[in-house]
């Protein structure tokens, strides 16, 4: 049966799809953000997972204000990068794992998670800039991108995002492959990035968050989605893909290295590695 490696969260700051395009990583703007990642590349390069599943939130590249589906999955044999007008230049396309996505599909529908599958995805700075920073010489292995939408309200709660967590969990660990996967997941720290709070950053909440999916996993499914837009900004809610992520990897998990950095941009910058026990 395929095994679950371990987890990588981070944060998808447009921006950072500029630094590596300028090789700006030794700039002493970029330098301690760029810096948070080495023993993570070191752990992956370790571990060598076969395929990733990618848990990040489309930001209107895909899918749109028109049509806007709580969680979606690719099920293509590629994903392609398109311009989302930040002026990061576009990534080659990615390879998808299409027997993962299938997997994933089969369980997590036959576990009542109501999935949007995808054929054909376009994929934004949430999937491509994490996949870049973990694997920079294009040797990411193929993956599935999962989306949970965070962009448009009503949002699903940190309760159901932690259940599709254990469901992603499940659905690897019963598949019938020999495969190693890692589980990505890519959004937060605390954030907004517009109206009155504009540019606000919980750095207590964001650590004890932190924390917490090494100690109590499952933390933050005690608040609402009000409550964490309150704690962690309008954006900061994208710490959901976090919890996702943390909770395929089930109760036990060792942390690998965690790094955390304010502000990028507008965004308190965190990353982390946990193997799964
Ligand atoms: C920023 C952060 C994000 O998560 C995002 O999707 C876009 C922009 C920022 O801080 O600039
Ligand atoms: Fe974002």
């Amino acid at each position: 049966m395929a095994r679950i490696i371990g987890c990588v969260t981070t944060s998808h700051v447009p921006a950072i799809g500029k630094a590596m395009a300028a090789q700006q990583q030794e700039a002493p703007y970029w330098k301690p953000f760029f810096d948070g990642f080495p023993p993570i590349r070191d752990w992956l390069a370790r571990e060598r997972p076969d395929a990733a599943v990618v848990i990040y939130n489309d930001h209107g590249l895909n899918f749109f204000l028109d049509k806007m589906p709580t969680f979606a999955i690719g099920a293509a044999e590629r994903y392609v990068n398109a311009d989302e007008g930040w002026g990061i230049p576009t990534l080659a396309p990615f390879a998808g794992d299409q027997d993962l996505s299938w997997q994933l599909i089969e369980h997590l529908i036959g576990a009542d998670f109501d999935l949007t599958t995808c054929q054909e995805m376009l994929v934004d700075h949430a999937f491509t800039l994490p996949m870049k920073l973990l694997w920079p010489d294009g040797d990411a292995p193929p993956a599935v991108p999962l989306c949970i939408n965070t962009v448009q309200f009503p949002l699903p709660s940190a309760r159901r995002v932690w259940a599709l967590g254990r469901a992603v969990g499940e659905a690897v660990r019963a598949w019938d492959s020999d495969k190693r996967v890692v589980v990505v997941g890519t959004g937060g720290l605390s954030h907004q990035l517009d109206g009155r709070r504009a540019g606000f950053i919980n750095k207590d909440f964001d650590q004890r968050f932190m924390r917490s999916l090494v100690e109590q996993p499952d933390w933050a499914t005690r608040y609402s989605i009000h409550e964490l837009v309150e704690l962690t900004g309008t954006q900061g809610v994208e710490l959901l893909m976090w919890l996702a992520a943390r909770a395929a990897l089930g109760d036990q998990a060792r942390l690998v290295h965690q790094h955390y950095h304010i502000p990028i941009s507008n965004t308190a910058a965190g990353a982390m590695a946990l193997a799964a026990a």
